[in-house]
């Protein structure tokens, strides 16, 4: 038995990394997928790889209340409903000391990371079908302070406050809302992290935050997904409201 059969996804920041991963998985565990994302050659790149069928793609900046509002209703076009909802989209931004941080910086992963996620909360809960789960995509970054990703830090802070409301707020509609806070995960976004803390020796970068984790690797994005995927189906089905640390050990 599948674990998602019936059930209608939408996942937002699903043309890479941990999104793309969890979409697939989705789409293997039954489900039919709406991929959001705001670059479009690589949302379409996604949806070829992963096949038309079950699937549908809109093109979206999530800290765009329009934008948001076309996704959702495009989603309800395409399948009619909304069991899932994996709000995920987020951007890392460079890092600075906060002494140095960038105002225009700062307002641009906040919008991303806080904004789009409060509006995915706001625009898609509403419509979603009883009994659904949303899950908001954190970081230890969530949990712990981390020297030069201040607003990055601060965003990911700020998404548990969002869950917490909306576990509350949905709840008599038998909705739950959880986050998920991974350690280094292998994609796009480290990469762009280990260039900017060692551009001339990537590599150092790494070790340097592998050396930070007990497991001593980064996680896989499918490893990410399939926390998501028990969240998401019925296994879960008694859990709301709280943070799912996923790290390799790094929080111990
Ligand atoms: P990624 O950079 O590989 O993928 C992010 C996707 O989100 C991209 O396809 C990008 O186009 C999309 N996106 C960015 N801004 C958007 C916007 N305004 N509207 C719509 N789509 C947008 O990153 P990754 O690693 O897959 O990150 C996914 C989530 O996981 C993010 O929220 C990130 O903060 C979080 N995370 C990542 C970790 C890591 O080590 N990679 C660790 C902990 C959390």
């Amino acid at each position: 038995m599948k674990r998602l059969n019936d059930k209608v996804a939408l996942v937002t920041g699903a043309a890479a990394g941990i999104g793309r991963e969890t979409a697939a998985i989705f789409l293997r565990e039954g489900a039919r997928v709406m991929l959001v994302d705001v670059n479009e050659e690589a949302l379409r790149a996604t949806v070829e790889e992963l096949g038309k069928l079950n699937t549908a793609y809109c093109v979206a900046d999530v800290s765009d209340s329009d934008q948001v509002k076309k996704y959702v209703k495009e989603t309800l076009d395409a399948f009619g409903r909304i069991d899932v909802f994996f709000n995920n989209a987020g951007i890392e931004g460079n890092s600075y000391p906060m002494a140095e941080y960038p105002e225009a910086l700062f307002d641009k992963v906040l919008a991303v990371n806080v904004k789009g996620v409060w509006l995915g909360c706001q625009h898609v809960l509403p419509a979603m079908s009883e009994g659904g789960s949303a899950i908001i995509t954190s970081s230890v970054a969530g949990l712990k302070g981390m020297q030069g990703l201040g607003a990055y830090v601060t965003s990911k802070h700020a998404v548990i406050g969002i869950m917490r409301v909306a576990a509350l707020e949905f709840a008599d509609r038998k909705i739950r809302v959880n986050t998920v806070h991974p350690g280094p995960v292998n994609t796009g976004m480290m990469e762009r992290i280990e260039a900017d803390v060692s551009p001339e020796d990537t590599r150092k970068a790494k070790q340097g935050f592998e050396a930070m984790i007990p497991l001593n690797r980064y996680a896989e994005a499918g490893e990410i997904a399939d926390l998501v995927l028990f969240l998401a189906s019925d296994e879960s089905r008694y859990i709301s409201g709280n943070t799912y640390v996923i790290d390799g050990g790094m929080m111990a």
